[in-house]
This record gives structure tokens, C-alpha cells and sequence, in this order.
């Protein structure tokens, strides 16, 4: 049976009585003034995360504390900037669009981190004229592209190489491998990422501070991060070795996991991030070099748990299988268009009603949306009241990371609003998309 769980749900949600509220604002009252499907984000837990991911990473490193950049790709938006740039941490940014968005609240430059493996020359001269702190190399031909770019704007970039250290991570497993087979960085094993090393130290317009590697998604164990830490230290010891100097800075990336179901529980940055600090002490006092200044980039710690979908039912189907057994069928107002993840990777959810409290017994429900497409199910299998119809509101919680960012407008539908709630208030961040804003492309 599906119930209000406190572990998955925003810290200032409750089920109250005969319903859910977010920030003391009822399910009801939030679909009556903003419609659905709709992100309802708790501003108040976005901070306490995003300002916990920060003391965390001073407490564990001291001194070599870095910066947390929150990953924009997990969900931007102005206000949300505005919240990022208050709490005094940076942005990694991965396209012109991104970084776009911290530009028009004036984010500041120096705390904003540009990705992407394919980053066009309006994207570099965007990010450079506008002064980003650190530019994450990905490919030979950025190398060029960048250096030729600062050096017209009459700059010296700072820049990370992105190293792929062969090691992949996962939930809780991790695997090491010999060869990386994946788009992003230059491989460690091939030599690729050592002679990136000295072609971005040949180039007058930049200024190589250091390394970074992001190992993969959902991670609940400091395994993975280890392996690659200890790769990518290995690295910095042979740039002393061979330079005589000592590269300066290095980013473990994102990836750190949250709960999605019932009995799994989100990762404590305190927790990870001082058992990461005790392996990179350990690592650098082995490899006989100073411990660097340690960046990370949480983007699903930060924004994930913070935001819950509402939903109304539309329709609710019984359909027979074989064996005599039936499925109840039960369409949202959304879908695949505002929460590609079960489609794209699997991904679970839990859903419970949030208008009323359930009467009688529950049955065997998939959850669906209302695109053309058989793939569109938000939910496979849950144990849902039998009594809930058309007209109900379903709340889907920790939908905030790759949930609105990831939206498509699929069968025309336009992207839903974004609502931040905070004690007992409630304010559009992000308008609902209209037909006219779609039809407005077409010349
Ligand atoms: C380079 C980089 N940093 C950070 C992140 C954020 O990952 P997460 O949201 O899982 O923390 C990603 C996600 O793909 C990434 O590619």
C-alpha cells in the first residue's frame, strides 16, 4: 500500500489528517490556483540542502575545500539561481542555454563552472566574455577552440581537464574498467588524458589549475568516488613528478543518490563527503603531494527531494490478463512529457493520493499519462485505493532533478508550471507553457 513516506517526500510536506500539504499549503488549494500536472518545489529544503552540501564540504576539507557548484542541468531556473547564488555556492553550467539563465539574474562569474563535451564557439565565447571561473576541457579540439577564443578576448582561462578514469558507478556498485567507452573526457588508461595535459600547457591562453571526473548517478556508496580519486591522484602525482609542480585543484563531480521508494533513505553529504575527505588524505599523503582544493557538484542531492509533482486523474481503466488477474489502469493529466526517467532509464516512483484519504481495499495499479505512446507510464506497478477516480490528485515526490529539465512537449503538450512553496506561500517561478508559446515558433 502506498502511503506518505517522510524519507521521499520534501522535508515540509505532511499528511495531514485527510491530506498532503507542502509548506502548511494544501495539495487542493495548489491545484486550484495553479492547475495541473504541476512541480510544487520546497524552497526552505532547497536552501537547508544546497547550504548543507556547503558546510558539509568545508567540515570534511577544512582548508582544501573547494566549492559546491549545483548542477544546473538537474533543474535551473531564475529564481532557482537567484536561491544558489544567495546560499553562497557556484553553478556548473553545461550549455549557453544554463548559463544564459544564471547571466540574466547577474549569477556571479566567478562561481560558475562550464561543462559539455560538445561546446560550440558561441558557447565558449559566451562563457568567456561573461569571465566563468573555470572552463572543464572534454576534447583535443576544445583545447584549441578555448585557447583561441581567450586569446582573441586577450584572456588567460583557468581550465579542468575532464578525465575519464574508468570507473563507473551506479546505485551502490561500481565497476572499474580498462577502457572508457563513453563520450565524455579524455580516457586515463589510453594516455589521452596525459597528453592533454601537456598540449593545454602548451597554450599561452590557458591555465591548467587541475583535474575533474564525474563517476555516474545514484551513488550511495564512497566506493566508486575512491576508485576514481585514487585515479585521478595518481595523475596529479605524475604532473609533479614530471613538472616539478603540483596541480592545484581537483572535482569529484555529482552523482550522489536519493530516495525514491520506500526503505531507500537520500545520502548524507556529511557522511559521504568526510569519507571522501579521509581517502583523499590518504591517497595524497601516499602519492607524497598536498591535498588539493576539492570541488563537487551535486545537482540530484540538492534539488531532487525538494519537489513533488500533483497530478489530476483522468481516466482509470481495468484491464484483464492472462491468468484471470486484472491491472487497473490509471491516467494523469502528464507523462513522459514532464517525467521521461521511468521511460529513459527505469526509473521507480512511488505516488500516493493527496486530495482525501483512501477508502477500502487497494488494488494492482500502473500509472500512465496521457501521451501516444504505450511506453508512457509513469508508475509500472503500485498498490493503489480502488476507489480512487477521475478528479482525484495523485502526488509524485522527488521529482525535482531531470524531471522539468528533461520535459519535452511531446503530442503538444505544453510544459507544466513551477510553484515554490514556503511557509504558507505559494509563487509561480515558472509559468505554465500555452499552445500560443508553441505555436509562436512556426513561421
Ligand atoms: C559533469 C557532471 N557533474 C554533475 C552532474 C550532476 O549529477 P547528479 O545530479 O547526479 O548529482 C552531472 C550529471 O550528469 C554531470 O554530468
Amino acid at each position: 500500500m502506498s502511503a506518505f513516506d517522510p524519507a521521499i517526500f520534501s522535508r515540509n510536506s505532511r499528511f495531514e489528517v485527510d491530506h498532503l500539504s507542502i509548506a502548511s499549503i494544501s495539495a487542493d488549494d495548489l491545484v486550484s490556483e495553479f492547475g495541473t500536472p504541476l512541480f510544487v518545489i520546497d524552497e526552505a529544503d532547497f536552501r537547508s540542502r544546497a547550504a548543507h552540501w556547503k558546510s558539509a564540504l568545508e567540515e570534511a576539507f577544512g582548508e582544501s575545500a573547494g566549492s559546491v557548484y549545483y548542477a544546473a542541468k538537474s533543474f535551473i531556473s531564475k529564481e532557482v539561481a537567484r536561491w544558489v547564488e544567495q546560499i553562497g555556492i557556484g553553478l556548473d553550467v553545461c550549455t549557453g542555454g544554463e548559463l544564459a539563465v544564471a547571466q540574466a539574474i547577474g549569477f556571479p562569474a566567478s562561481r560558475v563552472e562550464l561543462h559539455g563535451n560538445n561546446k560550440s564557439e558561441d558557447e565558449i565565447r559566451q562563457a568567456l566574455s561573461y569571465g566563468v571561473h573555470t572552463v572543464v576541457i572534454d576534447s583535443f579540439f576544445e583545447i584549441e577552440r578555448v585557447s583561441r577564443i581567450a586569446s582573441e578576448l586577450g584572456l588567460i582561462q583557468r581550465v579542468y581537464i575532464r578525465v575519464t578514469p574508468g570507473v563507473e558507478a551506479h546505485t551502490h556498485e561500481f565497476i572499474s574498467t580498462a577502457h572508457e567507452d563513453v563520450k565524455f573526457g579524455f580516457s586515463l588508461a589510453s594516455g589521452a588524458a596525459w597528453d592533454a595535459i601537456s598540449a593545454i600547457r602548451a597554450e599561452n591562453s590557458l591555465q591548467l589549475v587541475g583535474l575533474h571526473s564525474h563517476i555516474g548517478s545514484q551513488i550511495f556508496e564512497s566506493e566508486g568516488f575512491a576508485a576514481a580519486a585514487s585515479k585521478l591522484i595518481g595523475l596529479l602525482a605524475r604532473f609533479k613528478d614530471t613538472y616539478g609542480q603540483e596541480l592545484p585543484e581537483l572535482d569529484l563531480g555529482g552523482g550522489y543518490g536519493i530516495a525514491y521508494l520506500p526503505g531507500e533513505v537520500t545520502l548524507d553529504p556529511s557522511r559521504i563527503l568526510s569519507e571522501l575527505a579521509e581517502i583523499v588524505k590518504r591517497e595524497c599523503a601516499a602519492a607524497q603531494i598536498a591535498v588539493p582544493i576539492i570541488s563537487v557538484e551535486p545537482g540530484r542531492a540538492i534539488v531532487g527531494p525538494t519537489t513533488t509533482t500533483l497530478y489530476s486523474v483522468g481516466t482509470t481503466k481495468e484491464v484483464e490478463l492472462d491468468g484471470g488477474q486484472s491491472r487497473r489502469y490509471i491516467a494523469v493529466d502528464g507523462g513522459m512529457s514532464e517525467n521521461i526517467r521511468p521511460a529513459l532509464y527505469g526509473a521507480e516512483y512511488l505516488a500516493i493520493l493527496a486530495n482525501r484519504l483512501p477508502l477500502g481495499p487497494t488494488c494492482a495499479t500502473r500509472l500512465v499519462g496521457k501521451h501516444c505512446e504505450t511506453g508512457d507510464i509513469i508508475i509500472r506497478d503500485i498498490e493503489l485505493s480502488a476507489d480512487i477516480a477521475p478528479g482525484d490528485i495523485l502526488a509524485v515526490p522527488a521529482t525535482g532533478a531531470y524531471g522539468y529539465s528533461m520535459a519535452s512537449n511531446y503530442n503538444h503538450l505544453p510544459r507544466p508550471a513551477v510553484v515554490a512553496v514556503i511557509d504558507g506561500k505559494s509563487r509561480l517561478i515558472v509559468r505554465r507553457e500555452r499552445i500560443e508559446d508553441l505555436l509562436a515558433l512556426e513561421i
